[in-house]
């Protein structure tokens, strides 16, 4: 394997220092570009997309190959876990996803396993090992995985939820079946990203976009205390470097201390938090990834520069940063605003490495 060519985003993640802010955006590969679009009308539809090798290689380029961007990102989806536990995925046209057998009676609910990830998830392990190869060093492959609570959002519901009535039913009436169903996905997502970092990942992200709907003592006993054990038995190192961390809780700027404890290398931040703010309270603990509000990117030029210089200036000088939006790409976004996003922030945050 060559060496990376550009790691200024694994450096950032890692508080050492680079000569801009590295960037990426969540879900980079997605329906906002054409190209995606026309690989995934060829795949079918998009589990065919994820569970062919080639094809996720494909489209996970496709940002890169438009873009000046730092990092790839594998291109899959947080619900082929609970897939390969055998509940069914599926993607009712434009509704989402859904599952045809949620876990709901408690049978099923003792019949949960992990899965073996090479047996059952080997077409996300070949899609890491393809992509790695196409990249050839030019930038890290970050690697994910849902977090257990999220991924029980969906196991349980079915599918989204307004309110999540089902879960929080679950976690009032009978929190020993879903504190079960935490420790078997905990189990799969530890599994599940070590495997990801041996065939190559080189980070890896947890994403609880669901976290940030839980009272203040709920998400400690049921989201964060499982994604510390994610966390802890991770493989730290590959490939002899760092293989860093990144927690991300969608609505979670309330609890960034705690999330800090974990022992992670960096936190994802929403929209909703002054990044500057973010900063002072972690401190020298973790780095901090975010957090542009994905919809400024439907405004003009100048409001995109704005709100770039405005996020850079709120953070500050010195490494510990990496650009991104505080959750994914909208689909209706148009593509060249992404050029006027990735411009300046190539343009102003050298500014802030100088020295
Ligand atoms: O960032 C990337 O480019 C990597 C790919 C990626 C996808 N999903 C592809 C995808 C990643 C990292 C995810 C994570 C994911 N999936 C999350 C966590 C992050 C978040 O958005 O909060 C969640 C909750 C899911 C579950 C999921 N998958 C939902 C709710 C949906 C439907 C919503 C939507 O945007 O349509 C998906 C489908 C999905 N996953 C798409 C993509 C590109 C769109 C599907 C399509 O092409 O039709």
């Amino acid at each position: 394997m060559s060496a990376l060519k550009n790691d200024t985003f694994l450096r950032a993640l890692l508080r050492e220092p680079v000569d801009y802010t590295p960037t990426w955006l969540m879900r980079q590969a997605g329906r906002y570009l054409p190209e995606y679009n026309a690989t995934r009308a060829r795949a079918g539809d998009f589990l065919a997309l994820c569970k062919t090798p080639d094809l996720a290689t494909e489209v996970t380029l496709q940002p890169l190959a438009r873009y000046p961007l730092d990092a790839a990102i594998l291109f899959s989806d947080i619900l082929t876990v609970p897939d390969a536990m055998g509940l069914g995925l599926y993607f009712a046209q434009g509704e989402g996803p859904r599952f045809e057998r949620p876990l709901r009676e408690e049978w099923a609910i003792r019949a949960l396993a992990a899965p073996d990830p090479a047996d059952k998830l080997g077409y996300v392990l070949d899609a890491v090992r393809s992509i790695r190869k196409a990249l050839d060093g030019s930038v890290p492959l970050i690697g994910f995985s849902g977090s257990p609570f999220t991924l029980a959002c969906y196991m349980i519901e079915g599918s989204g939820s307004d309110d999540y009535r089902t879960v929080k039913s679950m976690l009032y009436q009978r929190p020993d079946l879903l504190h079960h169903i935490l420790e078997i996905n905990t189990r799969a997502v530890t599994d599940y990203l070590n495997a990801q970092i041996e065939a190559g990942a080189q980070a890896a992200m947890i994403f609880d976009t669901w976290g940030g709907m839980l009272s203040h003592r709920a998400y400690r006993e049921f989201s964060l205390a499982y994604m510390a054990r994610i966390v802890a038995g991770l493989k730290k190192e590959n490939e002899g470097r760092r293989v860093p961390s990144i927690l991300f809780t969608k609505g979670g700027g309330l609890w960034l201390e705690d999330m800090a404890a974990t022992g992670c290398d960096a936190l994802g931040l929403d929209w909703t938090i002054e990044i500057g703010d973010a900063r002072r309270r972690v401190g020298d603990k973790v780095a901090l990834q975010g957090n542009f509000d994905p919809l400024c990117l439907m405004g003009s030029p100048e409001a995109i520069v704005n709100e770039v210089e405005a996020i850079l200036e709120s953070y500050g000088p010195g490494s510990g940063h990496v650009f991104n939006l505080g959750h994914g790409i909208n689909q209706h976004t148009p593509p060249e605003n992404v050029n006027v996003l990735l411009d300046a922030i190539r343009k102003t945050s050298p500014g802030y490495h100088a020295g």
